[in-house]
């Protein structure tokens, strides 16, 4: 997901520049919206956490960009490539030290292990939207 500070700031082509430009081919995607509950569901595993609240209002404020990727490695290589989750730790060049606004506002997410991937990937597309 390209989430809504970096649609805010106008970094849409930068960053599918950077993940075009790094080998991922684009299998589905969307410009879209997630509402209060879907912002809170796709980020329960953090419910506990004090910044919860902080988290779903941020996702869900504005249009976001979601996409499946597919490459070798994907999970690994797509972590290299955005960086780390605070952007002032985050290694040069990567996506988030670019374009991120804060820990919080970190203008893209992606996904943790390959079983992550496919949940996330069933979370925002139907089958038929998705390229075989
Ligand atoms: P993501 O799931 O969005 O790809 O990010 P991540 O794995 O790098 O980080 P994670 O620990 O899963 O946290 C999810 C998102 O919560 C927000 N966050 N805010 N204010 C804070 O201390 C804080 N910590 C995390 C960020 O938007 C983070 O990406
Ligand atoms: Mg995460």
């Amino acid at each position: 997901m390209i989430k809504p500070d970096a649609v805010e700031n106008g970094y849409i082509g930068a960053i599918l520049e950077k993940i075009n430009s790094a080998g991922f081919k684009i299998i589905a995607m969307k410009y879209t919206k997630l509402s209060t509950e879907k912002a809170m569901e796709f980020y329960k595993i953090h419910k506990e956490k004090p910044f919860f609240g902080e988290l779903v209002s941020f996702m869900s404020r504005g249009p976001i960009v979601v996409a499946i990727l597919q490459k070798e490695n994907a999970v690994e290589d797509f972590r290299k490539l955005i960086g780390s989750t605070n952007p002032e730790l985050a290694e040069k060049g990567t996506i988030r030290q670019l374009y991120a606004t804060s820990i919080g506002e970190n203008a893209i997410h992606g996904s943790d292990s390959d079983e992550n991937a496919t949940m996330e990937g069933n979370f925002h597309f139907q089958n038929h939207e998705i390229l075989p």
